[in-house]
């Protein structure tokens, strides 16, 4: 039987994300409006039990990768027991973590131990002041604790994510370069994205430009770094050194999307800039059998939309990336 998840355009989706929580220790400017409360109340979110159904669903429909996001996936209690219950699924490749840091020195051990394969640590400057402007709080010392934790537990490689701002860190591309690849961590820069009025606000950069500048400055050559997504990479000569570009805005690349997202509340989202969803929580708690469950998660993703229109209606989506599941 083939049982490979396909949607209506032809594209495999074999990439689950999946939103742990959508709150967070942070208040990137770009992502959480100032004052935001409009969280999911707990009884909302996906229990670990249902969480682990649901991702044995999807591994059974042939989805190889599942990354855990948030939100900030490390503020929920029982984040490293999730990752234990899905990271030995049989039939599932690959466990990743996306974080910001702040509590990953703590969890870094555990985590691996769990079966967590590789980690995206968000980290938008290295600027003491700089950090607690961006986020809200005075926490990058706990953030680069956390990546030496994680770097000793034996990750690798770590990615690195840069959302690049005009005005406020984009100065900085350089110098995040040089503190990457001194590390080993692969550094990726990503565009920002009209998600809410948050991300509406947040002034976009250049990224081409900035590529093009960085490539003169460092010698930099076309490269691969093995992750499936859209980052497009280049390397140092030497081959040691890994910055790759994420370009929702200027050069989109939803022809070649492989994944859908399910929010905290457990809302299969099926594009990052469209609404359309199917609600895995209702269904679960109606007492959906295994087989409904897979049945209705792939009419679902035949409905995943072919892009998202960020330039084009860039009021359209509500949902702050917290909301979504990054
Ligand atoms: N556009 C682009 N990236 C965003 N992130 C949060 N909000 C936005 C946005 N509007 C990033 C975070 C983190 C990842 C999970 O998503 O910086 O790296
Ligand atoms: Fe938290 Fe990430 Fe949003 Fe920053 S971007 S507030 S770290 S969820």
């Amino acid at each position: 039987m083939n049982t490979r998840l396909r949607d209506g355009h032809g594209r495999a989706i074999d990439y689950l994300r999946l939103s742990l929580t959508d709150r967070c220790d942070l208040r990137c400017t770009y992502c959480m409006p100032e004052g935001f409360r409009d969280f999911e109340t707990r009884d909302h979110w996906l229990t670990a039990e249902e969480i682990r159904r649901v991702v044995a669903a999807f591994v059974g429909l042939g989805v190889r990768r599942v990354r855990l996001t948030g939100g900030e996936p490390l503020t929920r209690r029982e984040a490293v027991d999730i990752a234990h219950s899905i990271g030995h699924l049989p039939g599932l490749d690959d466990l990743s973590l996306t974080t910001n840091g702040t509590q990953l020195a703590r969890h870094a051990v555990a985590l691996r131990d769990a079966g967590v394969k590789r980690l995206n640590v968000s980290l938008d400057t290295l600027d003491r002041d700089r950090f607690t402007a961006i986020t809200g709080h005075d926490a990058l010392p706990a953030v680069l604790a956390g990546l030496q934790a994680a770097s000793d537990a034996g990750f690798g490689p770590i990615k690195i994510n840069m959302v690049l701002l005009g005005g406020v860190n984009e100065d900085e591309a350089e110098a995040m370069a040089d503190y990457c690849i001194a590390r080993g961590f692969v550094l990726r820069f990503i565009e920002v994205m009209p998600l809410g009025e948050s991300g509406r606000r947040a002034s976009p950069v250049d990224l081409p430009a900035i590529r093009r500048r960085l490539q003169q400055r460092l010698g930099l050559i076309d490269g691969v770094v093995p992750g499936g997504g859209p980052a497009r990479y280049l390397t140092t000569a030497d081959r040691r050194g890994s910055i790759g570009f994420i370009t929702p805005m200027s050069q989109h690349f939803c022809e070649t999307c492989n994944r859908v997202r399910i929010s905290a509340e457990g809302k299969l989202l099926l594009c990052l800039g469209q609404e359309d969803s199917l609600d895995l929580r209702t269904l679960l708690r109606a007492g959906a059998s295994d087989k409904e469950l897979g049945e209705a998660i792939r009419a679902a993703v035949l409905r995943k939309p072919e892009r998202h229109e960020f330039n084009s209606a860039p009021g359209k989506i509500v949902r702050i990336m917290a909301q979504t599941g990054g």
